[in-house]
């Protein structure tokens, strides 16, 4: 299995271009489903999810060509199947981003249940309660989630437009639910809708295939459905990847680095910035991005996760990666996901004070740390044990670098090319 051999302390600095964001590809890919004509897409980062989500499509009958980084086209006008199968959903949760554009073009879905993950059980019963209020039947059965709408009578195979309250924010909900009401008969309002800007790249990219959307990055979102979308006029460039962007920038300020962000917007990222400044950390837009650095010590500061444009989950194990190196005590705390600190005992292997009280951590600084071999549980404490590994003395062994190569393009590479040493091995 792969592993990441970090020889520390070392100081990142240089320019760095951020990927397109795995979050935005994601769905965009499912929205190819929604058209008869080919859907062009740009910026698709090079990561294993994206990977899985083209062998799902690809093995329903979608014509693939092209190969990032260059254009990747994405036929559906012959689809052979409608069924995501156990194998790739258990790998990818955002599988079930399949659903809402099967259902609404081809009337029917069978759709693997995703199961549950390490940061928690994560279930999607908010889709499914949103399909059922458009017109759908959906039943669970053998682990698999069939959804269909009546071939006879008013609805004819289609969904019906519907106003679906959100009792709680969900983003890939919301994705799923948007897909789905472009071809809906009728007008969907989605309430309590995710703002993110992986949604309102999503809204950008179905607009520009002929859906008619309004109110994308507000809290509600208003979807006027059309008999059919039509392919991308031109190739839509997925938005750049702002937790990558985060990633890299928290290592600009853990190493005391200067790094300048090609593509990265402090917008995608407000709570972020303002924690960092706050931290002790410049981040100033620049020239094409935005360029982090940091000279002066690390300063505590709390955090407490929340839906955009709060401080988001994804920069949560990093940002407790940074405050083992803030002169105090920081409060990290997680109200979006259930189990999402599998990565505090990793860094307190490393030498890191940090206690857990249900959902809240405490981190103490600065602490000296010290390289060791840990262990990944998931994507985004992956990277959180990078950037400890990048300021501890000696040679820090991460493994299972899987989850990491899930989300993050070529990490090794990307950091080795602002001066840190940081190679892939057996481990
Ligand atoms: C997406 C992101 C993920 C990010 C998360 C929160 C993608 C592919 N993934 O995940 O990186 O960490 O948003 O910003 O974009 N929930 C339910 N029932 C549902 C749906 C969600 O209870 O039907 C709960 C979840 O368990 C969680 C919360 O709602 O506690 C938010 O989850 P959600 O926003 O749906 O996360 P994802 O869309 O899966």
């Amino acid at each position: 299995m792969d592993a990441f051999l970090i020889s520390g302390p070392c100081r990142v600095s240089g320019s760095l271009a951020v990927s397109g964001a795995k979050n935005a590809a994601l769905p965009a890919i499912a929205a190819a489903l929604l058209a008869e004509r080919p859907v062009a897409l740009d910026r698709l980062p090079p990561v294993a999810d994206i990977r899985t989500m083209k062998r799902l499509l690809s093995g329903m009958g979608v014509a693939l060509s092209g190969e990032a980084p260059a254009t990747v086209t994405l036929d559906a006008s012959r689809l052979a199947s409608t069924e995501a199968p156990y194998d790739l959903v258990r790998t990818m949760r955002a599988s079930i981003l399949v659903l809402g554009p099967l259902l609404a073009r081809f009337g029917e879905a069978r759709v693997s249940l995703p199961g549950g993950c390490a940061i928690g059980v994560r279930p999607v019963d908010l889709h499914i309660l949103a399909f059922e209020a458009m017109g759908a039947r959906v039943a669970v059965e053998k682990g698999y989630i069939h959804a269909h709408v009546s071939r006879v009578g008013p609805q004819r195979g289609r969904l019906t437009g519907a106003t679906v309250r959100f009792p709680q924010v969900t983003v890939t909900g919301t994705e799923n639910v948007l897909l789905a009401a472009t071809l809906a008969r009728g007008v969907t309002t989605i309430e309590n809708a995710a703002c993110e800007p992986e949604v309102v790249d999503l809204a950008a990219l179905l607009s520009s295939m002929g859906a008619r959307v309004s109110g994308a990055g507000t809290p509600t979102l208003v979807v006027e459905g059309v008999d059919a979308l039509h392919g991308t006029p031109q190739p839509h460039a997925v938005l750049a990847d702002r937790i990558e962007a985060g990633t890299y920038a928290a290592a600009a300020a853990i190493t005391g680095g200067d790094v300048t962000l090609l593509g990265a917007r402090g917008e995608d990222l407000p709570a972020f910035v303002a924690a960092l400044g706050a931290a002790g950390a410049d981040v100033a837009p620049c020239d094409g991005g935005l360029r982090v650095s940091r000279s002066g010590p690390l300063r505590p500061v709390d955090v407490e996760t929340a839906p955009h444009p709060g401080y988001p989950t994804d920069l949560q194990a990093q940002w407790m990666a940074l405050m083992t190196q803030a002169g105090g005590t920081s409060r990290v705390v997680e109200t979006i996901f259930e189990n999402r600190f599998l990565h505090a005992a990793e860094l307190v292997r490393l030498g890191a004070q940090v206690r857990v009280e249900g959902h809240t951590a405490f981190v103490t600084g600065p602490s000296r740390l010290e390289g060791a071999t840990v262990t990944a549980s998931d994507l985004r404490a992956s990277a959180a044990l990078v950037l400890a590994g990048l300021v501890a003395e000696g040679e820090t062994l991460v493994r299972r670098i899987y989850h990491l190569d899930r989300g993050y393009a070529a990490m090794e590479q990307k950091l080795s090319s602002l001066g840190a040493r940081v190679s892939r091995v057996e481990g």
